[in-house]
């Protein structure tokens, strides 16, 4: 059985948040090279969505495996010292160790990991996130996989009848629950419309008894414990043959869905979907991007990528972000634009909070007597 990693940090944008230097691409993708020359991978890519890298590769080692994420570690060290050396923007930024041991968990960088036997044809599309958050994969993995509105097959294809049994991390409390669509889709709903806190971590077929998708499921403020950047996720979905088709699992793109994490970690807004030469946030720090890397995979090579969102089908969907961008922006510092309080992650506002901590009264304090 093989494995498909996509590793993935901000370790320093140019110019600011809103991409990767090529010459910290340039790095990563020698070291994958080289990882490959020396068998520790079957195959490997190396990509990018925003200020975020990624390494998506196929090895034989098994998700969480030591070398392979110790490898991932020691090349965003690499690109860390590209963007010390250039001055890029927040070198360094998604690690927050300062030594690696065992695996990435806790560490800073994102992963999804599928480990899976290869299907006589395998595609595959792996989805790279900038400026938002792995709840942001909820509401298009519910479509792809549990509504026939998106998803014909779920109706008319008999393998996917039956459904899809979806694995849900609580990020406040570190614990997991399953739930089976359609029986339980109600249940799942109630827990997933809530993205902050709960994540569709893997998916897998009822009856096929194979995992269909993988997400990234880190919360880098949760684990630092202040703002330190959001955690741009990334995920995995395998398509076609009693999955959904390629197409199926694009639709949901189709709309530009609101997110979290737009500028300063701190915004709703819609999420566009983009070619690989538009992966680059500029206006608010946003839209937020999403692309859709699609791979044959064939004796664990990656046959691709091909750019699944360059394409003119996504033109409505990329000028309805354009368009709700600006409704949203028009809200300034207020909330549905502006993150509830306690999804707020940067550091100031606490600042601001102890600031200003001892100008409260209680309103139950008798009130300034009346003058006689
Ligand atoms: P498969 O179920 O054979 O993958 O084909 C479905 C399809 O591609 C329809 O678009
Ligand atoms: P990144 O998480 O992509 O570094 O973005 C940080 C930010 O808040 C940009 O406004
Ligand atoms: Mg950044
Ligand atoms: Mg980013």
């Amino acid at each position: 059985m093989n494995t498909l990693s996509i590793i993935k940090a901000d370790t320093g944008g140019f110019v600011g948040h809103s991409e990767v230097h090529p010459e910290a691409l340039q790095v990563a993708r020698d070291a994958v090279s080289a990882a490959v020359a020396d068998g520790l991978l079957i195959d490997g890519t190396v990509s990018r969505c925003g200020d975020d890298i990624s390494l998506i590769m196929t090895h034989r080692h098994g998700a969480d495996a030591e070398p392979v994420h110790s490898f991932a570690w020691d090349t965003f060290q690499k690109t860390t010292a590209v963007a010390e050396r250039l001055g890029l923007y927040g070198a360094g930024q998604d690690l927050l160790s300062d030594a690696f041991s065992g695996n990435l968990r806790g560490m800073g960088p994102g992963y999804a990991e599928l480990e899976f036997d290869e299907r006589p044809s395998e595609p595959v599309i792996c989805f790279l996130a900038d400026k938002t958050e792995p709840g942001a994969w909820n509401l298009p993995l519910y479509k792809m996989f549990a509504d026939p509105f998106n998803t014909p097959g779920l109706v008319i294809d008999e393998k996917m009848h039956v459904g899809f049994r979806f694995e849900v991390y609580d990020l406040y409390e570190e614990r997991r629950v399953t739930f089976e669509t359609p029986r339980e889709t109600y249940d799942l709903l109630m827990y997933i419309g809530a993205p902050a806190r709960y994540v569709v971590h893997r998916i897998d077929s009822i009856r096929l008894g194979i995992p269909c998708a993988a997400t990234s499921t880190q919360r880098l403020s949760l684990i630092a414990g202040k703002y330190v950047g959001k955690d741009d996720p990334v995920m995995i979905v395998r398509c076609q043959s009693g999955l959904p088709a390629v197409g199926e699992v694009l639709e949901p793109f189709a709309m530009a869905y609101a997110v979290a994490g737009c500028m300063r970690g701190s915004h709703h807004a819609p999420i566009m979907p983009v070619g690989l030469a538009q992966a680059t946030p500029a206006r608010f720090d946003g839209p937020p991007r999403v692309v859709a890397l699609g791979f044959q995979i064939k004796n664990g090579a990656l046959i691709g990528p091909r750019d699944m969102f360059d394409d003119p089908s996504f033109d409505r969907a990329r000028s309805q972000a354009n368009e709700v961008m600006d409704y949203l922006r028009r809200h300034g510092p207020f909330e549905p634009h502006r993150l509830a309080l306690e999804d707020l992650e940067y550091t100031t506002m606490h600042q601001l909070e102890a600031n200003l901590a001892d100008r409260w009264q209680p309103l139950t304090e008798p009130r300034v007597p009346a003058a006689r």
